[in-house]
């Protein structure tokens, strides 16, 4: 069994910016838990300021559907892998993609051994990127990100359909939650309804003490 992701999503909040980004890549690495898989995605910018300096995986926040070549402001998947980036998010509802193009990402990612988040907004959605088989299937209902009420205490019924509804459509790919997730009781409820882990932002970013809120969430 694979231990549950617990994926630190730092968007592009000021605490996580410049020079301060490897900081906090830095702190959340330092936090001792052998029972969860801690990942860090920086923002896009600060990606190559942290790459190989910390002992956690990093994930990207997006990728495009390319590889090395002539692809004026894109991401490249194959440049991601080159700097030791060893996931993507995709999809965030804050960073939506056309399912076409998605399903392109998602194969080039396969092919290049890069581990997909793909985010869903809505069961609607969460039936189209189960299709697409991504690594992990992401369930975030918009209107809780960013607040203080987890999706976990908000949204129970429709976590526990996603995950019934990826297992029958794609097996292979394990479900994530995330939105308002704050406390270790949000955490251990995801895991109870079934999820393979939870995206987290705010909550760990903003924290006067990242590493410690993330020792608080995982006890
Ligand atoms: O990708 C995770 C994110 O959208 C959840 O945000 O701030 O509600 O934990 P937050």
């Amino acid at each position: 069994m694979t231990k549950p992701l617990i994926l630190i999503n730092c968007k592009t909040y000021p605490e996580a910016a410049g020079k301060k980004a490897l900081k906090i890549a830095q702190q959340i690495a330092q936090v001792k838990n052998t029972k969860y898989r801690i990942v860090i995605a920086p923002s896009l910018l600060t990606l190559q300021e942290i790459a190989g300096k910390v002992k956690i995986p990093i994930f990207a926040q997006h990728a495009d559907p390319f590889s090395f070549g002539a692809h004026t402001g894109s991401i490249p998947i194959q440049e991601l892998k080159s700097l030791g980036i060893t996931g993507t998010l995709l999809n965030h509802s804050e960073r939506k993609i056309p399912l076409t193009i998605l399903q392109k990402i998602v194969h080039l990612c396969r092919k290049e051994k890069i581990i997909t988040v793909v985010c869903a907004s809505s069961l609607a959605e969460v039936q189209k990127v189960a299709s697409l088989h991504p690594d992990y299937l992401a369930y975030e209902p918009p209107e809780l990100i960013g607040g203080n009420v987890s999706v976990t205490k908000a949204k129970p019924e429709i976590i526990a359909t996603a995950v019934r509804l990826v297992r029958s459509l794609s097996p292979s790919t394990k479900v994530l939650c995330g939105a308002g997730v704050q406390s270790a009781a949000d955490v251990q409820k995801a895991l109870e309804l079934g999820t393979s882990g939870v995206l987290i932002a705010h909550a760990v970013v903003k924290a006067k003490n990242p590493k410690r809120m993330v020792e608080r969430m995982l006890e």
